[in-house]
């Protein structure tokens, strides 16, 4: 039987998945969230669907032998990916998110009749999924999508201010496929961090979409509707990856906003 006191699961390829899991502690300050960074095989961006299935599966079964009431896939290329296996996986034990559904609803909402910009890794834009879901809509939506790969590895190693990253920024951009749009998805992890540099190209002209607001707030309804709401003052956090290195640690303060412990947990024997 699921309680409210029940903790959220959150997993990622690695560190970068913080960025949603800080949406959700700000959000949701009461729930206790179980972070999951799956560092020994990280990027995703660059993994095929069959490897990120066979991951995301294993990191499921630690959230659900620790009841989670909720399994939230904070990284693009595995919600991509694996939505659909984990939902078939999890079954009713617990209830699936993942970061492009909640963008998907946004743009049903808000946008109509005109062309949706997204960017993220190779395997995001590769998968074709939010293609299929938001052209689906019937809003008369066109999605043009980029994969922007230098983007991680570059603000992995800072670079988010100054001329270099938006230099770089500004090329992807200029990318003929993703010209004229009225929105564009950041449909990566990491990208939250370049949110404003990607905001200087477009000055005003063209939405950034932010999925990890989105999340959090379509995360919260769900809770909310379903008597599932945590309001305690001792929540918990533990952070937990596949693969330890300081410098995985040191890059939490990043993506979090503050230097949190990592615990190493092995996913294979
Ligand atoms: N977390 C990944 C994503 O959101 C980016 C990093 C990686 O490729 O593993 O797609």
């Amino acid at each position: 039987m699921t309680k409210a006191s029940d903790p959220i699961g959150i997993f990622d390829s690695g560190i970068g998945g913080l960025t949603v899991a800080k949406a959700v502690k700000q959000l949701l300050p009461g729930e206790s969230i179980i972070y999951f960074g799956d560092t020994a095989h990280l990027p995703y961006g660059d993994k095929s669907t069959a490897a990120i299935q066979a991951y995301s599966i294993k990191i499921c079964d630690i959230f659900l032998q620790r009841n989670c009431k909720v399994i939230l896939i904070a990284c693009n290329s595995a919600s991509a990916a694996a939505t659909e296996l984990v939902k078939e996986y999890v079954g009713k034990r617990a209830k699936v998110f993942n970061v492009i559904e909640p963008v998907v609803n946004y743009i049903r909402e808000t946008y109509h009749k005109t062309n949706i910009g997204l960017i993220g890794t190779k395997q995001t834009v590769g998968s074709g999924v939010y293609e299929t879901k938001i052209e689906g809509l019937g809003n008369e939506l066109k999605l043009h999508s980029l994969a922007t790969p230098l983007l991680v590895p570059m603000i992995e190693e800072g670079f988010l201010q100054g001329t270099i990253s938006q230099d770089i920024i500004n090329e992807y951009l200029k990318k003929p496929v993703i010209h004229k749009i009225s929105a564009l998805i950041l449909g990566c992890t990491h990208y939250p961090l370049i949110k404003e540099q990607v905001g200087n190209y477009y000055n005003g002209k063209v939405e950034v979409i932010d999925s990890s607001a989105l999340v959090a707030a379509s995360l919260r309804a769900y809770l909310e509707y379903n008597l599932l709401l945590n309001n305690s003052n001792n929540s918990s956090y533990n952070f937990m990856v596949s693969d330890f290195t300081e410098s995985f640690e040191e890059l939490t303060k990043l993506f979090f906003g503050e230097q949190v412990h990592l615990e190493k947990y092995k996913l294979w024997e």
